[in-house]
Order: structure tokens, then sequence, then C-alpha cells
């Protein structure tokens, strides 16, 4: 059997650092990236046979755990139709009506492979709707890495302490506005200081690529306002929440009832089922300048994949309010096993959640931007993680992570994770 080490060797001569997205080369807490080999519900197999129970979910899709029956069995059915069709295909339609059906004020969606993809496409019809230039994002929310998006974009360039990315042109970081979360003060002066050109603020419906943020109480509402009365757009990116923090996403659980809404929505990971796939969503009028319908340009090969499309909509249909209801007593649980074995052992740390998405930070201190996430305790994190390998648990190598559960955790795993947890704990306390 080969080794990961020689694995990761090998890799590394044919892959930029061994990896096909940075996080994964284990960067931030060093050793060995554990090559995948297979896995079925909460458990996942590297390729030297060892078993860890899965808390990253393939960083968000695998709400259901991996292989679920369901989900197979759609991507067997279609594939056998083609994995490919470059046309119109019922799969895409069937997912698009359920998206309809499931988000108003949803009325239109367009299919895209990544979440990088969808955003950018949101922030290109902001810019071709209102005819302006700028954007303001907010430090530490990641939306993928198009070029326009990708200052203080928190996660995975936080993890490996990366300057914004050399490659971006000063005119294309100079159309981007970054001010820190959850200050709407600051946002409306930067909307005052630039009257008349930003065409959108872009925020993470609920921050959770500095570690999990709970959005301060009427921000998202506040932007909302600032935006309709600047003539802005609003786009919320639920690439990482939609489907996740429930049915609806946090769209459903927190803004719906509220009468307002978000120009523009973006959707990634559990909306595709672990196949490439994304989306923007939002109302026919503003959804309608995109072309063929209108004159926006956005355009993909494999857009709509029928295997893709199948895989996500055997996802959403598979996700029950009995799952989320799991999800949620699942966090919870794990919440309060990580607190214990970390208080017990005396290491400062903060637990931040927003339904059943939360992370751990190394700090005593609350943790409300990117500034306060960036004082943890990396190392203390680095120790804390290598013994839940060891253990034979599988969290993201980085404290800028949320953590991921699925519907397939149960006793079983968790006592792997009662058993790991005080010994991860008492790691991290040995500085
Ligand atoms: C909120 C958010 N937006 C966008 C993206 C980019 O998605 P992708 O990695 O599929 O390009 C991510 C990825 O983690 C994300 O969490």
């Amino acid at each position: 059997m080969t080794s990961n080490e020689e694995l990761f060797a090998r890799a590394k001569n044919v892959m930029p650092g061994g990896v096909s997205s940075p996080v994964r080369a284990y960067g931030a807490v060093g050793g060995t990236p554990r090559f995948a080999a297979k896995a079925e519900g909460a458990w996942i197999t590297d390729a030297e046979g060892k078993q860890y129970v899965d808390l990253v979910g393939s960083w968000g899709p695998m709400i259901l755990g991996h292989a679920h029956p369901a989900v197979l069995e759609a991507i067997q059915r279609t594939a056998e139709r083609s994995s490919s069709f470059g046309a119109p295909c019922l799969p895409e339609l069937a997912l698009a009506e359920k998206i309809v059906t499931m988000v108003q004020p949803v009325d239109r969606v367009r299919f895209t492979s990544s979440g990088t993809e969808a955003v950018m496409t949101a922030v290109r019809l902001a810019r071709g709707a209102t005819g302006r230039d700028k954007i303001i994002k907010f430090a530490g929310c990641y939306h993928g890495h198009s070029d326009s998006l990708l200052a203080a974009a928190g996660s995975g360039v936080a993890t490996l302490g990366l300057p914004d990315s050399p490659g971006v042109t000063r005119g294309t970081a100079a159309d981007t506005i970054v001010l820190p979360y959850g200050r709407l003060d600051l946002v409306e002066e930067a909307f005052t200081a630039d009257d008349g050109q930003v065409a959108a603020v872009v925020t993470e419906a609920v921050p959770a690529n500095m570690g999990v943020i709970v959005p301060p109480e009427g921000f998202n509402k506040g932007l909302r306002e600032i935006c309709s009365r600047h003539g802005a757009k609003l786009i919320m990116d639920e690439v990482l929440t939609g489907f996740r923090v429930g049915p609806t996403g946090y769209f459903g659980a927190a803004v719906k009832d509220e009468g307002w809404a978000p120009d523009l929505l973006t959707y990634g990971k559990v909306v595709g089922g672990g196949v490439p796939m994304s989306a923007v969503a939002g109302g026919a009028e503003l959804m309608d300048l995109l072309a063929p319908a209108g004159p926006v340009y956005q355009a993909g090969t494999l857009s709509g994949n029928p295997v893709a499309s199948a895989a996500g909509l055997a996802t959403l249909e598979n996700a029950t309010p009995e799952v989320y209801e799991h999800l949620d007593r699942a966090s919870e649980r794990l919440r309060a096993l990580i607190a214990d074995a970390l208080s017990t052992e005396g290491v400062p740390h903060r637990i931040n959640n927003w339904g059943n998405l939360f992370s751990v930070f190394f700090t005593a201190d609350e943790v409300t931007d990117y500034d306060s996430a960036k004082t943890q305790d990396t190392a203390a994190f680095g120790r804390f993680f290598h013994t839940l390998l060891d253990e034979g648990v599988w969290i993201a190598p980085s404290s800028f992570e949320a953590w991921f559960v699925s519907d397939a955790l149960g006793d079983r795993e968790f006592d792997v994770l009662a058993a790991a947890l005080p010994k991860a704990a008492k790691a991290a306390a040995r500085g």
C-alpha cells in the first residue's frame, strides 16, 4: 500500500504544491495531507486504509453523508444517459424549478460550476445592471478566487498568511472596496465617498471563511436598506450556508420573515450534492439581463450538467426537515464536547455558531471580524488538529474554517469524538 508521504511526494512533482486547492496541502498545520481513497456515510478512508470520522464533508456539500444511496442512484441513472450534453436538459430544469419553488423571491436560476463562478457572475450582473464599476466586500469574507473578490479573502489566504494575490491588476483591486465586517456606519461612509460608483455590496450570508462570525443584529437588513437607498445591488453569498443551515439556507431562516430580500443569491456546495455545480439566483427583471435574455454575457460548457443537477436534486429532495433537525442536534452535541474538552484543559477558546454551522477559535476574546479572528493561537490549533487526526477525526486543516456536520453522524461516531477530543485538548494545552 502506498503511503500518504509517497503519494504527496509524487503529487508535488506534477501539481503545484501537490494539490488542486491550497488549504488541502496542510500548510498551516504541517505534516502530510491524507489522500482520500473512499468515503461512506460519516467515514472517510485514506490511501493507507486508516478511517476517520469526517467533519469536513468536502467543505460543505456532503450534508447527507458520503455516498448516500439516493444521490448515488441519481448519479448512476443520469450518467448512463451521458455525463454531458451541452444542451438544455431535464435534470437542470428540475433543479431550477425546485430552487424557484423553495426560495422566494427567486424567479430565475443560472447554473455555473463553482462558487467562484457564481459570485463572479453575480458581480458582473450587478455591474451590468447599474452601469457602475465598484463593489464593496468585507475583510475575511471569501467569495471564491475571481480577481475582484480576492482582496482580504479569509480562509485559504489567511491560513497561508498570503497577502492578496499577485496577478490581480491594480485596476481590478482599485474597484474593490474592502471594509471591516459588521460596520454599517463604514458602509454608509463608503457609499457617500464613492457616490454613484458602487454597483454592489457582496457579503457572505453568515461569514464562515474566517471562522464563523455571527452577523450583528440588523446588519444584513441594514445592507439592504443602504444598497436600496444608493441604487446598488445586494449580493448575498449563500454558497456555504445555502441548503445547509436550513432547507432554504440563511434566507429562509433569517430573512424571509423580515420582509426583505437581497437582489441576488449565490449557491454552491450542497446544491450539487458533491458534484461541481453552483448557481446565481434572483428576481426575473435583474436575472433576465443575463445572455441570451439580456446583454450581460455569461456561459459555460458544462453549466447545468445533468449528473451534477441530478446529484443536487437528489440531495435537496432527501434533505428533509428531520435531516436539518438532526444536523442542529449533532452540531450542538459536538460543540458541547469540544467546549468541555478545551475547558477541562484550560485552553482559551471561543465557539461561534449560526445554526448548525460553527467554528472553534483558539482565543479567549470575542471574535466578531477578521482582525479578531486573526488573534488566535494557531500553533495550539495545529496540535489539536494533529491529535484529532491520529485519533481518527478529520477536521479542516485550518483554524479559519467551519466544521461541517452531516446527517450520517450517529452514536458510533460520537463515541470516537468523545474519546478523541480530550486528548486533542490536552495536546493543545501543552504549548
Ligand atoms: C461563501 C463562499 N463563496 C464562494 C466560495 C467559492 O466556491 P468554490 O470553491 O466552489 O469556487 C466559497 C468556497 O468555500 C464560499 O465559502
